[in-house]
């Protein structure tokens, strides 16, 4: 079972991405990743849902978001902003690594701002393969320098091959 953080870590955590969200909006990240309406989305790692709820958007009524993160408190934050705003396409899931959904069912996964936390994530990249459309793609981004370690770690499982760099975003196809 990974580590989830202290509720205080947390908190001082979503603080700073209200900076971060200014700064670059969820939805023009989004935009590099090429959502179409309709589309299944896995936003793994959500946080308190800033780019779930950009997601959300983007893929309509006929789409769909699992906003999946190990927090209690991402979750109740997510659940909270659903709540205000009427969103019927977000679905929440509590997990450290399994999704519960099915195989070849989600055309996006979003692993954005985590994979410096994972302890395993080879674990979770086999799941998010496992549950990727054929055609379906992975986009990460990276916090820190070390983008290149990042990469190579996701190249390495064999699992997903390198598309294309987004001004921050990287993409991967499904091997
Ligand atoms: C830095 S935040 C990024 C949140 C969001 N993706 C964003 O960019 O706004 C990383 C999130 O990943 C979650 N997390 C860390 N390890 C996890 C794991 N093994 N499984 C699921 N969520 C995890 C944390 O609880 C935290 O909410």
């Amino acid at each position: 079972m990974a580590r989830a953080l202290s509720n205080v870590e947390f908190q001082l955590m979503c603080f700073f991405m209200k900076f971060r969200d200014k700064v670059n909006p969820p939805h023009k990240i989004l935009n590099e990743v090429g959502i179409q309406p309709g589309f299944f989305i896995l936003d793994y790692g959500c946080g308190p849902g800033s780019f779930s709820l950009a997601a959300a958007q983007l893929v309509g009524k006929s789409g769909k978001i699992f906003a999946l993160d190990i927090h209690p408190l991402a979750l109740k934050k997510v659940k909270k902003k659903i709540t205000q705003l009427e969103y019927s396409n977000i679905e929440i899931i509590k997990s450290d690594c399994y999704t519960g959904l099915g195989d070849n069912s989600v055309d996006v996964a979003l692993l954005f701002d985590i994979i410096h936390m994972l302890s395993e994530p080879e674990k979770i990249l086999k799941e998010i393969h496992r549950i990727l459309k054929p055609e379906g793609k992975l986009s990460l981004t990276i916090h820190g320098s070390d983008k290149k370690k990042a990469i190579r770690e996701v190249e390495q499982t064999d699992l997903s091959q390198f598309l294309f760099e987004g001004e921050h975003t990287y993409n991967f196809s499904k091997i």
